[in-house]
């Protein structure tokens, strides 16, 4: 994105670029962990990118309800691969942070412009990267335990597709 947008309509409009990112990105992540042979963190991430995708929906709902146009931008490259399984889940809790930081830049754009119905759709997007932030920091969690150990990666592997359907 090269606009710098702080419209509170165009905010919603490059958020719905930002979220097909992550959604990307989290398929590319669960194509990598299908090849690692951790199919539970595939599935894992996989269920994420149906997520992302579901959030990026809701920004586009909400415009189409406010009779806003919508535009749909180009959505950045993803990586393919990672270092470690470790690497791909701290990516994942960088790209949290930042989408919550965007999160709080369309929220404080709602604000100023007196904008309540936006304010009141962002309440759910607050809530929502509390929780995501929160996931991965325990599945890094998890990492820290086990101390690169193999064994104790497929025992996250095997946490984690539980944790799917959940
Ligand atoms: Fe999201
Ligand atoms: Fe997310």
């Amino acid at each position: 994105m090269t606009i710098m947008a702080t419209n509170p309509r165009d905010l919603c409009n490059e958020q719905i670029v930002n979220e097909l990112h992550a959604s990307h990105m989290y398929l590319s992540m669960a194509a990598y962990f299908n090849h690692q042979g951790l199919r539970g963190c595939a599935d894992f991430m996989l269920a994420q990118s149906e997520e992302e995708r579901e959030h990026a929906m809701r920004f586009y709902n909400h415009l189409v309800d406010r009779d806003t146009r919508v535009e749909i931008g180009v959505v950045d490259e993803t990586p393919n691969a990672w270092d470690s399984p470790r690497a791909a889940f701290e990516d994942a809790l960088a790209h949290e942070e930042k989408v919550t930081g965007q999160i709080e830049k369309i929220y404080e754009a709602a604000e100023s412009a007196g904008d309540r119905p936006l304010m009141n759709m962002l309440d759910w997007f607050v809530d929502e990267q509390v929780e995501e932030e929160r996931t991965f920091r325990r599945i890094l969690e998890l990492f820290d335990l086990i101390e690169d150990d193999q064994a104790g990666i497929l025992e996250i592997d095997e946490r984690l597709s539980d944790l799917d359907h959940e």
